[in-house]
């Protein structure tokens, strides 16, 4: 009796389902109709990308629409890079089938409409380089199957919603250069699946939540230009899948221990109040400048296999420079000891390479930014004078470094 009182209640219920899967199924209007009303809210096409969207023919040959096949619905819509500008239609929310909506570097404004946590199959939402505004929407964590969420570079404002941290999915979640306030949730340490976290560029304060830095998968964070404060989280300096870490610009305080992790390729700590001792740093990039480090540069570090730029700038370091700097010659973009309390002489090892070539200062932060990074660099320059600080070296100059007066340093290698 009780199992015939069940069979039938399931029976019941996929027929219920049948039937409201149906209904959807049979009204490819309706995504019709949505792509309508989104078209309808664009209020600038300079490259009349949206021109051949007309009744006339079917909405899957539409530009940016893909449909499946068999269902004939609207499964991603992807008009990024256009120049688009208007609002984004609520009628979004219809497009029950969409998994990829992306309209990325374009410029759309206005809020992100609650609707969009209606689209219940959505993987990848791409919004970034846009001027969407408001907050981030509370009922986007009703998308279970998101997986990249990225809303950079727009004017999002308010707090990081807790809510997010439910999407089990989610390996992508970068809300760079937006006006985001309030705490880092520490509940997002349970997305496991979380691979690259972006919050770079906002007003964010508090700490830096441990349960984040044990992420499992993390391979990018990027905090950088906020208001943290606290320590580095201990978890971060044997972090196994790391290999990019960003917390420079903060507030952050604290001594730092040496990475193990092998495969970190970028460490940027710099502009925050750390002090003690640096540990050897066996990374390709690393930077901990404007910060207030104290004592001699570990002779560990030259056991690093292959440093390509070591900024240690603006701190308080003293002590000789290591000899084996000059090991890296070949390797080494750019080696920034200046503002320090170092004494004795630029290692000849650094100083003989200079005697030709044509040698220009740039910035660290120019070389970074350098994306083409066509920059060649064959030797070094050296500058000192406590008084003045830091300024390029003449050729003469490099030649005769017999003077053991030197306190302020800079090595900064870059050769067109
Ligand atoms: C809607 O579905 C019907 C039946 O499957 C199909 O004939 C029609 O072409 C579809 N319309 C659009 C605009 O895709
Ligand atoms: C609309 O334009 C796109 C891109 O030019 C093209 O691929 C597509 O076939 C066009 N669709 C129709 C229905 O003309
Ligand atoms: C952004 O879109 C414009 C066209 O509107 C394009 O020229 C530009 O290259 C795009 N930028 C990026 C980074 O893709
Ligand atoms: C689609 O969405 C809009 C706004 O969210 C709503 O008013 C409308 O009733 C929805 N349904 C259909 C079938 O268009
Ligand atoms: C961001 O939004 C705020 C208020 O919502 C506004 O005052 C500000 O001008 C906006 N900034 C940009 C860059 O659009
Ligand atoms: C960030 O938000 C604050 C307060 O809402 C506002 O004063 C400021 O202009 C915003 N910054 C940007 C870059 O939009
Ligand atoms: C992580 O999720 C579990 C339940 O799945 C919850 O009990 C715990 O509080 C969450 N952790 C944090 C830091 O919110
Ligand atoms: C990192 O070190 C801590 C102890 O310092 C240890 O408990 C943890 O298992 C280590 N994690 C990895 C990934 O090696
Ligand atoms: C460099 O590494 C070698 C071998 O791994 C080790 O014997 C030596 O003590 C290290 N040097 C420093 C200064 O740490
Ligand atoms: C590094 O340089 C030091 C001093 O110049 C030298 O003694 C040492 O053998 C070099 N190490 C390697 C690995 O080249
Ligand atoms: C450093 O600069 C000061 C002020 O310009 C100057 O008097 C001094 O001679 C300079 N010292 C060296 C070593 O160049
Ligand atoms: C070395 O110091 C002397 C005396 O201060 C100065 O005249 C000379 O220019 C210095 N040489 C270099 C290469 O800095």
């Amino acid at each position: 009796m009780k199992r015939l009182y069940i069979a039938s209640l399931l029976g019941a219920l996929v027929l219920y389902s049948c039937m409201v899967e149906l209904a959807i199924c049979s009204s490819n209007i309706t995504d019709q109709s949505a792509l309508l009303s989104f078209k309808s809210h664009i209020t600038q096409d300079p490259n009349i990308k949206l021109g051949n969207w007309t009744t006339e023919t079917n909405f899957c040959d539409w530009e940016g629409v893909s449909c499946s096949r068999r269902r004939q619905r609207v499964t991603a819509l992807s008009l990024g890079n256009m120049g688009l500008a208007g609002s984004i239609s609520p009628y979004i929310g219809n497009l029950s089938f969409l998994k990829v909506l992306d309209l990325g570097n374009n410029s759309f404004d206005g809020p992100l409409i609650n609707e969009i946590g209606r689209l219940h199959r959505l993987t990848d939402l791409i919004l970034h380089k846009n001027n969407l505004q408001g907050g981030i929407p509370l009922d986007l964590y009703q998308c279970r199957k998101l997986q990249v969420i990225v809303l950079a570079v727009n004017n999002f404002t308010g707090g990081i919603p807790e809510e997010l941290s439910s999407l089990s999915f989610l390996r992508t979640l970068l809300l760079e250069k937006n006006n985001l306030t309030g705490r880092i949730p520490p509940s997002f340490g349970n997305i496991s699946s979380l691979e690259s976290f972006g919050l770079g560029g906002n007003n964010i304060h508090g700490s830096i939540p441990i349960e984040l830095a044990q992420l499992p998968n993390l391979k990018a964070f990027d905090l950088t230009s906020n208001h943290l404060t606290g320590p580095v989280p201990s978890s971060i300096y044997n972090h196994s899948s790391l290999r990019y870490l960003s917390l420079a610009d903060n507030q952050l305080t604290g001594p730092i221990q040496e990475f193990t992790n092998s495969i970190l390729d970028v460490i940027d700590l710099s502009k925050n109040d750390l002090h003690g001792p640096i540990p050897p740093l066996s990374t390709a990039h690393s930077f901990i400048s404007h910060n207030k480090f104290t004592g001699e540069i570990p002779l560990a570090i030259c056991n690093m296999s292959s440093p390509i730029i070591l900024d240690l700038s603006h701190n308080s370091l003293n002590g000789v420079i290591p000899e084996c700097f000059g090991n890296f010659s070949n390797v080494l973009r750019v080696l920034d000891l200046g503002m320090n309390n170092f004494r004795g002489n630029i290692p000849v090892t650094i100083a003989k390479r200079n005697k030709s070539g044509r040698w220009r200062w740039r910035s660290v932060e120019e070389i970074k930014n350098d994306d083409a990074a066509r920059v060649q660099i064959v030797g070094g320059s050296v500058v000192c004078n406590q008084t003045k600080g830091v300024r390029a070296a003449t050729e003469e100059e490099i030649k005769d470094d017999s003077n053991n007066t030197l306190q302020h340093i800079r090595v900064l290698k870059t050769k067109f």
